[in-house]
């Protein structure tokens, strides 16, 4: 595998992505990571051996489907997926008039677009994560490399120390290609999903319950009050869920679906909301 490796000034440019490369499946050099050895030493030290590579490493040849997913999960929490600390000072173009985020989180792409990557005219039209600011499905096709003149800009001030031109091209295919339209599968005001849960099931049992249990309560990520497993998840936040799903939860050994289709991704949505809550 290729380490993400390699920092500042020696690090590679990648400037030569076109579209013919696009196509036609992907160098790794493209989408290389910018963590120096030592940095990447100490994410290691952090994972179980076996998980290391697959939550930090890049793959000697990518393809398309992990490029995708892991510009999803740096899309969702890129400071957790690169195990960096993101900025203490709220993002400049996150609105004063919201007061109930602020520091790092205003940083995540999600943040400000949404889980259903709508922005206002989807799920935080409303709620604590009313921002006004739009989505990001008009960018379906857009070519990755763009991706980096937006990302560099006075709206989003994301600096290379913070995403390197390559994570800023894993982003720009998972935005271009690897959206999914949240409303044909989720019901927006009740959450309801359209999924077979009897395949979901099939799924879940002999999958996600490696590490899930069959009941989805093996890990707990809430509190001794306020437990959250799988299924308190799945029915507080689908829309969050299903990203997960696809793309894998950032700086956590948890597998992406991205490869299957998207139906099977709903399917065990749909499934794993009939699973305990507390
Ligand atoms: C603090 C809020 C905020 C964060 C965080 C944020 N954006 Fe944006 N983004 C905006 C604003 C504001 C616009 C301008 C238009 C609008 O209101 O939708 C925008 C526009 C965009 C557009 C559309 C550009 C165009 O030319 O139409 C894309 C794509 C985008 N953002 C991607 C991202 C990605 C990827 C991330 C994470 C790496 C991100 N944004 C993080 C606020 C944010
Ligand atoms: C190899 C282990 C592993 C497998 C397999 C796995 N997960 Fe996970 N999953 C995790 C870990 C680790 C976490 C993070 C738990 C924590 O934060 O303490 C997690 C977190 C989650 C979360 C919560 C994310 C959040 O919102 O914080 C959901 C939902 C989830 N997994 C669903 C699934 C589903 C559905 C599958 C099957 C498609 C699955 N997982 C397969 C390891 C796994």
């Amino acid at each position: 595998m290729k380490r993400e490796k390699t920092n500042g000034k020696e690090k590679k440019k990648s400037h030569q992505f076109s579209v013919c490369r696009f196509t036609a499946g992907f160098g790794g050099q493209a989408f290389a990571g910018t963590d120096t050895e030592e940095e990447y030493e100490k994410k290691q030290e952090k994972l179980g051996e076996r998980h290391q590579e697959y939550v930090y490493g890049v793959p000697d040849v990518p393809t398309t489907d992990w490029v995708m997913s892991s510009g999803g999960r740096l899309y969702d929490n890129w400071m957790n997926a690169l195990d960096i600390e993101g900025p203490e000072v709220t993002h400049p173009s996150w609105p004063a008039s919201n007061t109930k985020k602020q520091g790092a989180t205003t940083w995540r792409c999600k943040t400000c677009h949404g889980w259903d990557y709508k922005g206002v005219n989807g799920k935080y039209a409303s709620g604590s994560y009313k921002s006004g600011i739009g989505g990001v499905t008009h960018m379906h096709g857009t070519t990755p490399q763009n991706m980096v003149a937006i990302l560099r800009d006075d709206i989003h001030r994301y600096t290379s120390d913070m995403l390197s031109d390559e994570h800023v091209l894993r982003i720009g295919m998972f935005i271009s290609r690897g959206l999914h339209d949240t409303d044909a599968y989720i019901d927006r005001s009740s959450g309801k999903t359209i999924g077979v849960a009897s395949r979901g099931a099939r799924i879940f049992q002999n999958i996600c319950a490696t590490c899930h249990g069959f009941q989805g309560t093996k890990l707990d990520w809430g509190s001794d009050d306020e437990p959250a497993f799988v299924g308190t998840e799945a029915n507080a936040n689908p829309w969050e869920v299903l990203h997960k799903i696809r793309n894998g939860h950032p700086g956590h050994e948890m597998v992406a679906m991205r490869p299957f289709s998207l139906e099977t991704s709903v399917d065990i949505l749909t499934y794993i909301r009939t699973l305990p809550e507390k």
